[in-house]
C-alpha cells in the first residue's frame, strides 16, 4: 500500500467544457487508492475562506460527466500574489497573500494542489509551486494554445459550437446575399477559428498568425460573385490583426483581472467590407456560447484521461509538472516548460494548407 494522500483541486481562470469529468476522473482515481480529495471553490478562494472547501466523494461528483462548467466555481480575478483588498480611502489596492494561502495549505494537511488551468492559472501554479506547495498541472483552454500538450480538453466543444453556428449562417447569408462576419474566441491563437471555419466552408478566415490585408478579404468576396455565389462567410479570429495594425480590445472593467479583453475585430472587418464592396455585411460574436455546454465525447475523453493521469503521476512522485497529452501518451512535463509560451497555429500547417487549396482566403 503506498501513500495515502489528501489532494486538492482547483479549477481557475476561464471555464472549459470537460473541468467537470477531470474532477470526476481525479476523484475516482484518487477514491479508487484509498486519498482524500478537496474541492477548493472559486479558484485559490477556498484557500484564503475555509468554508470554501469541500469533500468531493465518489457519490459527490456521479453523473457530472456530461455537464458543462465547473461545480468547483472559477474565477480569472483570483490571483493570490495580487489580491484586490479596500483602503481607508475607499479605493482598491493590491497586495501579495501568496504565503497566507501556502500555509493555511499546509495547515489543512494537504499533500498536493491539482490545478485545472490555462497559462495564466498554470504560471501561478507554478509560482505557489516555488513557494513550496507542490503542484500537478492539468491543460485546460478552449483557446488549444499550450505549449507541449498536442490539445487541451474544451477546444473540440468549443469547436463544434462555432461550426454549428456558422452551418446556420450559411442559409441566412444566402437568402439574403449577405457577407456575414463571425468573430470567434482563441486569444492570440487562430486554432478555433481555423478549424471551425474549414468544417464550416468559410470562405475566409482571419487568424493572428497571418495578418490581413482588407482587400484581399474582399477580392475573395468578389470572386463569390464569379463563381455564382452572392454571399459569403468570414470568421475572424477575436485576436486577429490587420497589416500594421493591432488587436481591438474591449475596456477592462473587472478589478483584479489581469488579462486584456479581446473583442470587436468583426465589426471593423463587415465594416471595410461594405465600404469596398458595397454589399451587405452583417457581424456577430459567438463569444461566450463557445465555452458553454456539454463536453463533446472526445473533449470528456479527454479530460478523464488527463484528470486519471494526473492522480497517476501523483502516486508516482511527480510533483510541479503538467500532465500533457503527447499522442498516444499522456506525460508529464515540468509547468517550466509550459508557461509563458503560446502555440499557435504554424503558418504551413496541413490544415492551412489544405484550405488554401478548398479556396478559403486568410487575407494575406
Ligand atoms: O481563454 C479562454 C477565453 O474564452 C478566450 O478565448 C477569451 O478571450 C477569454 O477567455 C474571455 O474571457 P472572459 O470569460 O473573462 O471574458
Amino acid at each position: 500500500m503506498g501513500n495515502r494522500f489528501r489532494i486538492a483541486i482547483n479549477t481557475g481562470g476561464g471555464d472549459a467544457p470537460g473541468l467537470n469529468a477531470v474532477i470526476y476522473a481525479v476523484t475516482l482515481a484518487a477514491y479508487e487508492r484509498g486519498w482524500e480529495v478537496h474541492g477548493i471553490l472559486s479558484g485559490y478562494a477556498g484557500l484564503f475562506d475555509t468554508t470554501k472547501i469541500i469533500q468531493l466523494t465518489p457519490e459527490r461528483v456521479a453523473g457530472i460527466v456530461p455537464h458543462g462548467g465547473t461545480i468547483l466555481g472559477t474565477t480569472n480575478k483570483g490571483d493570490p500574489f495580487r489580491r484586490p483588498y479596500e483602503k481607508p480611502d475607499g479605493t482598491v489596492g493590491f497586495r501579495d497573500e501568496s504565503d497566507k494561502m501556502v500555509d493555511t495549505f499546509r495547515r489543512l494537511g494537504l499533500d498536493v494542489m491539482v490545478a485545472v488551468g490555462g497559462d495564466g492559472s498554470l504560471s501561478l501554479a507554478h509560482r505557489l509551486s516555488e513557494k513550496g506547495m507542490p503542484v500537478m498541472g492539468v491543460p485546460k483552454t478552449i483557446d488549444n494554445d499550450l505549449a507541449v500538450t498536442q490539445a487541451t480538453f474544451g477546444f473540440d466543444t468549443a469547436v463544434s459550437t462555432a461550426t454549428e453556428c456558422i452551418d446556420k449562417l450559411h442559409t441566412t447569408a444566402q437568402a439574403h446575399e449577405r457577407i456575414m462576419v463571425v468573430e470567434v474566441m482563441g486569444r492570440n491563437a487562430g486554432w478555433i477559428a481555423l478549424h471551425s471555419g474549414i468544417a464550416s466552408s468559410a470562405d475566409v478566415i482571419l487568424i493572428p498568425e497571418i495578418p490581413f490585408d482588407m482587400e484581399k478579404v474582399c477580392d475573395r468576396i468578389m470572386e463569390n460573385e464569379v463563381r455564382g455565389k452572392r454571399h459569403g462567410i468570414v470568421v475572424v479570429a477575436e485576436g486577429a490583426v490587420p497589416k500594421g495594425g493591432a488587436v481591438v480590445t474591449k475596456p477592462n472593467e473587472d478589478v483584479g483581472r489581469e488579462a486584456v479583453m479581446l473583442g470587436g475585430i468583426a465589426e471593423q472587418v463587415a465594416r471595410g467590407i461594405h465600404q469596398r464592396t458595397g454589399k451587405e455585411t452583417r457581424s456577430l460574436v459567438l463569444g461566450h456560447l463557445q465555452r458553454g455546454g456539454s463536453p463533446t465525447t472526445w473533449d470528456r475523453l479527454l479530460s478523464l484521461r488527463f484528470g486519471a493521469a494526473a492522480v497517476r503521476f501523483i502516486a508516482e512522485g511527480k510533483r510541479n509538472v503538467m500532465v500533457a497529452f503527447q499522442a498516444p501518451h499522456m506525460v508529464p512535463v515540468p509547468l517550466t516548460e509550459v508557461i509563458g509560451r503560446t502555440k499557435t497555429v504554424p503558418t504551413d500547417s496541413e490544415t492551412i494548407v489544405t484550405s488554401r487549396e478548398l479556396g478559403i482566403s486568410f487575407g494575406d
